[in-house]
């Protein structure tokens, strides 16, 4: 597993990658993962910007979202839905029908998650997957304990993302208790995985990306099974490695 510190932000160096695999796939089809967060809110301004300026098109990228909560669809400006509208897709010239987000709303979840796994093999599987990484090490919403086989699914969200995670919401009260998520082994499947991590708060989990036990028990250890995986950390997330 490599490790790339930047000065900045991390998106910037993680927008420079997937304009370089964008170019190198040329017309072929290329498919993209992609995260919600704030870590990756500089890396969906560069590549808009990139293909604003012409540099890029995502006219051959067909995405698929690492996960969304249950219960929250486009309407709801807290779905990862509405996030990656708002945030990215919006801005470039991607192919609705390209883009894939589970399904917070459907009426089935677990047909949802297996329909979603269906459709990322269909896709050819994923060429490039870009994470962020939790305080507790989750890539996706995988939590502590996720198996490293593990496919899409329904899963609980645990109380300490909750309550990260509710500096989004009005209260902790309003954020959903469960979401649908690719699995960690959905995450290895992926030609080649970016990892970016930001600030002070995501240092525990870089520092145990790379040294800790790889175990279930912290899910970004998994990566180190990984023969293509790279994490891109700033100054303050890479600090506590030795
Ligand atoms: C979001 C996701 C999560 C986040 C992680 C870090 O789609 O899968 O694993 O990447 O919780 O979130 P931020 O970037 O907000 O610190």
């Amino acid at each position: 597993m490599k490790l790339i510190i930047t000065d900045g932000d991390p998106g910037t160096k993680a927008a420079e990658i997937v304009k370089e695999k964008l170019l190198a796939a040329g017309d072929k089809k290329f498919v993209l993962s992609l995260p919600t967060g704030g870590t990756p809110l500089g890396m969906y301004k560069n590549l808009a910007r990139m293909n604003a300026d012409g540099e890029i098109t995502f006219k051959n990228v067909i995405t698929f979202n690492l996960d969304e909560y249950e219960g929250l669809g486009i309407e709801s400006d807290q779905s990862y839905r509405y996030f990656m509208e708002n945030n990215f897709f919006k801005f470039i010239d991607i192919k609705k029908e390209n883009i894939n987000i589970p399904n917070g709303l459907a009426s089935d979840l677990n047909a949802e998650c297996e329909e979603y796994e269906r459709k990322i093999k269909a896709a050819g599987g994923i060429d490039l997957l870009v994470a962020g990484v939790g305080e507790n090490g989750h890539l996706a919403f995988n939590e502590p304990g996720s198996p490293f086989d593990s496919k899409t699914r329904v899963v609980e969200l645990t109380e300490d993302t909750i309550n990260v995670n509710a500096r989004y919401f009005a209260n902790a009260a309003d954020v959903p208790r469960r979401a649908l998520s690719m699995g960690v082994g959905t995450i290895l499947g992926a030609r080649e995985i970016l990892v970016l991590a930001s600030g002070a708060k995501k240092a525990e989990a870089v520092r145990a990306a790379f040294e800790a036990p790889v175990n279930p028990e912290c899910v970004i250890t998994a990566l180190r099974n990984h023969p293509n995986a790279v994490i891109i950390a700033d100054k303050e997330a890479a600090s506590l490695i030795k």
